[in-house]
Order: structure tokens, then sequence, then C-alpha cells
């Protein structure tokens, strides 16, 4: 089944098995989210957050109080589930229908892009249009945060595969060529900061994935500040050093 197909039927009929695993997987989506958000502005307060595949909403709950939200998906169904969701929770969002690559290029500095980068990678162009996406919207000091399986070589294109979990999934999902997803994102200005396991946040969480923070590090000026004469303005927080140091073998 196509993404859109599976997810527009999973909005309509939502999912009731897998029970531990989503609990664990939203427990562990709202502790790295609210990481994101500190690293990115001292807290979700003060995050614009593009959700890149935002699907039903998931993280809705997770952004409650952000400055702004917009999300964009390809499944039409599900955002009209996300938008029934927010206006449940008084949650004012936006959002656009389509391949998150053509999203209007918007400023945020929280981005996010959970259980959904393995869709970007059916061809190269296409991750490589993504992370083009991310890195033209992402203000400085903004951050890029998302999840991955690690499985198969983390350098080819166009590994399918079927994926049927519960009624949670059954969809055609791509291996992420990680190795080359974060070599591409830093030429693009995305330097990764942090990467760890997803069973770092939640112990119940599924092994083999793993979660992602890149920060923009173009030496763009810092938010809300302009460039004067030929002074160079520096980030108010450069990037870290990886921590912990990406295992990429
Ligand atoms: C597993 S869901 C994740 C939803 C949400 N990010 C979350 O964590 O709750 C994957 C989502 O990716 C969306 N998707 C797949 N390919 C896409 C694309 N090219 N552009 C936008 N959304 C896409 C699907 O429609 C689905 O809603």
């Amino acid at each position: 089944m196509s993404s859109v197909a599976h997810y527009n039927s999973a909005a309509q009929l939502a999912p009731k098995g897998c029970a531990a695993l989503r609990s664990s997987h939203r427990a562990a989506k709202h502790a790295y989210i609210s990481h994101a958000a500190d690293l990115a502005a001292n807290g979700i307060a003060h995050c614009h957050v593009l959700d890149f595949a935002c699907g039903r909403g998931g993280d809705l709950p997770k952004c409650q109080g952000c400055a702004s939200y917009v999300g964009v998906d390809s499944a039409e169904l599900a955002v009209v589930e996300l938008h029934r969701r927010a206006q449940e929770m008084g949650m004012p969002v936006h959002t656009h229908i389509g391949d998150a690559c053509d999203v209007p290029t918007m400023l945020c500095n929280l981005a996010l892009c959970n259980f959904a980068l393995h869709y970007f990678c059916d061809t190269r162009e296409h991750c490589t249009r993504l992370v083009r996406k991310v890195a033209a919207c992402l203000q400085c000091n903004g951050v890029f945060c998302g999840t991955y399986e690690r499985i198969g070589c983390g350098r080819k294109y166009g590994v399918a595969r079927h994926v049927v979990i519960g009624d949670c999934v059954d969809a055609v999902e791509w291996h992420v060529p990680y190795h080359h997803f974060f070599e591409m994102a830093l030429q693009e200005g995305l330097a990764l900061v942090w990467h760890a396991p997803l069973a770092f946040y939640d112990s119940r969480a599924e092994q083999g994935i793993w979660v992602f923070m890149m920060q923009q590090a173009d030496r763009r000026p810092p938010c809300g500040t302009t460039q004067t004469g030929s002074a160079t303005l520096h980030m108010a927080h450069p990037p870290q050093a990886c921590c912990p140091a990406p295992d990429l073998t």
C-alpha cells in the first residue's frame, strides 16, 4: 500500500494495536522534542515549529504552547484529523497538504521529521530536496530534529521494504542512508549536534531507532540582529561537538 493510501485510511480508523510501543514512542518523543526546543530556543514557548510529515498531529501535544505551528503531510485525511485535534486542544495551527519538500519556504526555529524520514529515501534527489527545504526554513541556531531506523548499509537510496506493524503501519518504506544523510545535511549547513538511540529517552522504545538533532550552522546573523558594516556576527550558540560522538559504522 502507498503511504498516502495507508495514512489516509489510518486517519479514519485510529490504530488500536501496539499500545505499549505507541505509548513508549509518545513518551520518548515528548522528551526529545522538549530537549530540541531547549536547544533551539530555551523552550517550546519560543519555538516556531515546522513539522515535516506531521501526520494526524501526533506531535501537537508535545508542541502545545509553542509560538507557532505549521504542519505538512501528503495524506489529506491525516491533516483533517490534525485540525480536529488542534481544535480540541485550542491550539492554532496552519497546514499544507502535499510532499513536504514542496512546502513554501518559511522561517522556523524547530523543524521536526518524526518517524517519516524513510519516506524521503526512495531516491537521493528526494532526500536532498527535503534537507534543502529544512535548511532554507531554519533560522540560525534553529534545530532540525527527527528519527530514523538504522538498518542496511547506511549508504544506498531506493532500498524498499514493506513494513507491517500490527494495525499501525502497512506501507512501503525505504532504508535511510544515514551516512549520506548526515554528510549531505552538513553540506547544506546542518551540523549534527546530538545523536542517541530512541531508548535513551524511554527504555521501552524500539531498538534500532535513533534520534538526531542538527543545528543550522550556516554563518547567518543570529535571529533578531542585523549585520552592520563588514563586521561578522557570530552565532549566539555555535553548534557543539557531537555528543555522544556519532558511531556511523
Ligand atoms: C509514521 S507517520 C508520522 C507522523 C508524525 N510525524 C508523528 O510522528 O506522529 C508518517 C507520515 O509521513 C507522511 N508522509 C510520507 N511521505 C511524505 C511526503 N513525501 N511528504 C509529506 N508527508 C509524507 C505520511 O502521510 C504519514 O502521515
